[in-house]
């Protein structure tokens, strides 16, 4: 007994309210992450659909099945500590930390898996394994396998301009002079001027992310300007907007701009794009705040039936290659390794506890008169398995 108790039971009482809130703050920085979970599952369940495919069903069943394994076997450790049955003891608390130590192997399984694949957080996801273990540079442009869907046809430039207010703009200004901090001057764009419009509506589908090669500002470029509700019409439409104005180099008025590959098939185009630029009035229609970085894809519509049907496609196909992918998937695997990783920091947690315990029980510290470390110990291993009882289904189980 400490010196600062009076009663061996009191102490007892103390210890155990203290364990209780202990759980209490454990609970609260899981209900955070719990939380998190809740809004971008709401917010955006095709990453969900689309990325717990990636997640092997039948590993996270055997670590459930091994998890309230290893709390029977804890419960029955206490049981043997408070019946003086020291080898029982012993035997289940052994046991436990077997059961604990095969749930960290199989996660482990897991782990290096998603790492090989580069199924994980951020903008490392998007970095193509093949490609840095090939030493083949990174892929600038879209898989050239992938030929835009739709047949190739010069653009409206009216149009165009209008959805290059609505959607570039915000970036890029209102004649591509580029917003410092947010988007490129693209006029004078040699990288424009190089590429057809197949070749740069193939560009706009996918963006260009600040970890890639060829991005020189280190901001995103998002898919589709950030906007997913822009058909490939409208992306061509904008093009025929972009073709005029990369043409004014920076400083230029227009008059005289150099001529680039596409110049010569664009002299209609050219003469109403001075027109355009004679306006002196500008109308904004709608707004021009930038879009979040990448708008909601679920609203596209047909989107959510083809991530569904992708869904059941075996195996799946590398996300990284896909171009059904869902924008920001890496969020998904985000979440999985914040969640599952802080629960795997409280396995660790748990079997020093055990191995703790253990080692006291070899030297017989605990009887029927003194098993509060194994009843607490108890405790917080249990709450470690309710945990993965929830995070479980969550991650793994969703249709
Ligand atoms: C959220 C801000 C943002 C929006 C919105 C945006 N862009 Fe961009 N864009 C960028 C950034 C940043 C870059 C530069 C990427 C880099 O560093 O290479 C870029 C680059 C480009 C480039 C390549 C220019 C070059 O010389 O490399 C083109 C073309 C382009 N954007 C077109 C568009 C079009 C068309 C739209 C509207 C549909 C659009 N962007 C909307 C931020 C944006």
């Amino acid at each position: 007994m400490a010196h600062h108790f009076q009663t061996l039971p009191q102490q007892y009482h103390a210890s155990k309210l203290g364990m209780w809130l202990f759980l209490a703050t454990e609970v609260l920085l899981f209900a955070g992450l719990f939380c998190l979970y809740a809004v971008y599952r709401r917010n955006h369940p095709e990453l969900f659909t689309y990325g717990h495919r990636y997640l092997d069903t039948g590993w996270g069943a055997i670590n459930t099945v091994v998890l309230l394994l290893s709390s029977l076997t804890m419960a029955m450790a206490v049981w043997a500590a408070q019946n003086n049955q020291r080898r029982d003891l012993v035997l289940f608390l052994a046991l436990t930390l077997l059961g604990g130590v095969d749930f960290l192997g199989i996660k482990l399984i897991e782990y290096s898996h998603k790492f090989h694949d580069n199924l994980v957080w951020g903008e490392a996801f998007y970095r193509d394994p093949e490609g840095a273990a090939g030493g083949a540079p990174a892929a600038t442009g879209p898989p050239s396998t992938a030929p835009p869907a739709l047949e190739v046809k010069a653009g409206d430039l009216a149009k165009g301009r209008d959805l290059f207010r609505n959607t570039c703009a915000a970036c890029h200004g209102l004649r591509g002079e580029g917003i410092p901090g947010q988007g490129k001057d693209m006029r004078g764009s040699e990288f424009i001027g190089k590429l057809d419009d197949a070749g740069l509506l193939a560009f706009m589908q996918r963006g260009r992310m600040p970890n890639e090669k060829s991005n020189t500002t280190g901001r995103m470029m998002p898919p589709r300007g950030g906007n997913s509700l822009l058909t490939d019409g409208d992306l061509l439409d904008i093009i025929a907007y972009v073709r005029e104005i990369q043409q004014q180099a920076p400083g230029a008025t227009g008059v005289g701009a150099p001529s680039g590959p596409n110049t010569s098939s664009r002299i209609q185009g050219a003469s109403s794009a001075q027109a355009l630029a004679a306006e002196t009035e500008i109308f904004i229609d709608k707004s021009i705040i930038a879009p979040t970085a990448i708008g909601p894809p679920g609203l596209r519509p047909g989107w959510n039936q083809a991530v569904k049907e992708r869904a059941h496609s075996d195996p799946p196909p590398n996300p990284r290659h896909d171009p059904q992918r869902p924008p920001n998937l890496h969020v998904f695997f985000g979440l999985y390794f914040c969640m599952t990783g802080l629960h795997g920091l409280h396995v660790v947690a748990g079997l020093a506890v055990i191995a703790w315990l253990l080692i006291r029980s070899l030297r017989g510290h605990f009887s029927s008169a003194y098993f509060t470390p194994v009843d607490l110990g108890g405790l917080y291993w249990h709450l470690v398995d309710l945990i993965w009882i929830f995070l479980f289904p969550l991650l793994y189980l969703i249709h």
